[in-house]
Formats: C-alpha cells, structure tokens, sequence
C-alpha cells in the first residue's frame, strides 16, 4: 500500500489519535515563530494542520502534503492565516531555491522514505540563515531497538518508519547546524530539534 493511500484512510481519524498527545509539543515548536516578523514559513507535510492553530498571523505560510484528503482537513485550520495548501512530495520540493526563511518539519521526517532527501530538499528552499523546527521520533546512534525495527518493514508502507536515526539523516546536509535537540515525549524517542542554515 502506498503511503498516500494509507494516509487517504488515516485522515478521518488521524486527529482523534495525535492532536492531544502532541499539542505542548507543538505550541512549544512553533512558539519559535510568535515574536518573528512576518516571513515566510513552509510547514512541510502539513497533514491535517495540526499545527495551524499554533502559527502567528504576521507570516506567510505554505502547507504542502502529499495526499489531498490531509490537506483537505488542514484548509478549514488555515482560517485567519495567509496559507496556501500544496499538493506535494516533501522529497521533491515544488519550489525554487531560497523560497522560505523558515521550514516546519513536524512528523514527516520519520514518515517519507527518504528522510535525508526530505532535509535535504527542505535546506535547499530554505534561505540562509533561516530556521528549520523539528518534531519527529528519532532512535539514537547505536540504538539496538529490536521491537521498533522488527516492526519496521510494515510500519514504513503503512504510516511511518521506526527506524530513522537523525544524526545519520543531517550528515547528509552540512549546511544545517543544530541550535537545539532536546527529548519531547516517549521518554526521548520523540525529539523537538531546531536547526540554522549557515
Ligand atoms: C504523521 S503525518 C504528520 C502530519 C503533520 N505534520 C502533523 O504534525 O500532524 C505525515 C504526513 O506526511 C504526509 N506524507 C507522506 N509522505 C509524504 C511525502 N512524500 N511528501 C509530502 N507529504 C507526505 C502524509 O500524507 C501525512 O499527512
């Protein structure tokens, strides 16, 4: 199954799951943008738009999902927000160098199957000295975790990978520095990471 169609059959019930469990989370993210002047914001895999509601109203904002019925729930969030929904792969960027002077990465690193061509893609769109906010499930280097990736295999076409080491995944992007990697829920499994394009 594709990760499309999958996320085609979450959508309705995607909210009931995650929006609880993942508000402070996200309030604290995105807090990053409250003070910024306006500027403009790519939320990549913006999904349902659960981060919406978190999002100041002085910025300029694209949400790009691969599948329409996520985006679908994410447009009624959008109200009161300059916010333009893009029909997408997050490791093909529609957009040109230097688009945007902040990337929002919030549960898809982990979910593409691709991760470092996701940061890499989301570097590449971001403009010099920009800010890129982080929130995703991340095992450590040297992480045994037998159950994650034995399960891994069917978790990775159905929803999301298991098994996505993020050092590994910056490595492949050297012009992004960490300014923060601190644990957000899961005991650490869950990680709220700011990065900075040098
Ligand atoms: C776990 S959800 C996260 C949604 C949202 N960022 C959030 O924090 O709730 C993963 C999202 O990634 C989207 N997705 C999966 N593969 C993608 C790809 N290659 N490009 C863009 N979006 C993708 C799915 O449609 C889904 O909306």
């Amino acid at each position: 199954m594709s990760l499309r169609l999958s996320y085609t059959l979450i959508a309705p019930f995607y909210d009931a799951f995650l929006e609880a469990a993942t508000r402070g989370a996200r309030r604290q993210s995105l807090g990053r943008l409250a003070e910024a002047a306006p500027l403009d914001a790519l939320i990549n895999g913006v999904g349902t738009g659960l981060d919406l509601p978190h999002l100041p109203p002085q910025h300029r904002y694209a949400g790009l999902d691969l599948t329409r019925a996520m985006l679908d729930k994410a447009l009624p969030r959008a109200a009161g927000l300059d916010f333009r929904a893009v029909q997408g792969d997050a490791q093909r960027l529609p957009f040109a160098d230097a688009s945007f002077d902040a990337v929002v990465l919030h549960l898809i690193l982990a979910v593409v199957p691709e991760p470092a061509r996701c940061l890499q893609e989301s570097a590449r769109v971001l403009r010099r000295g920009g800010t890129m906010l982080v929130f995703d499930k991340f095992l450590k280097p040297g992480e045994r975790a037998v159950w994650k990736r034995a399960l891994n295999p069917l978790s990775r076409r159905l929803a999301t990978r298991l098994d996505v080491v993020f050092e590994e995944v910056l490595a492949a992007v050297p012009a992004l520095a960490v300014e923060s990697n601190e644990p957000a829920l899961a005991g650490g499994w869950f990680r709220l990471i700011r990065l900075k394009k040098g």
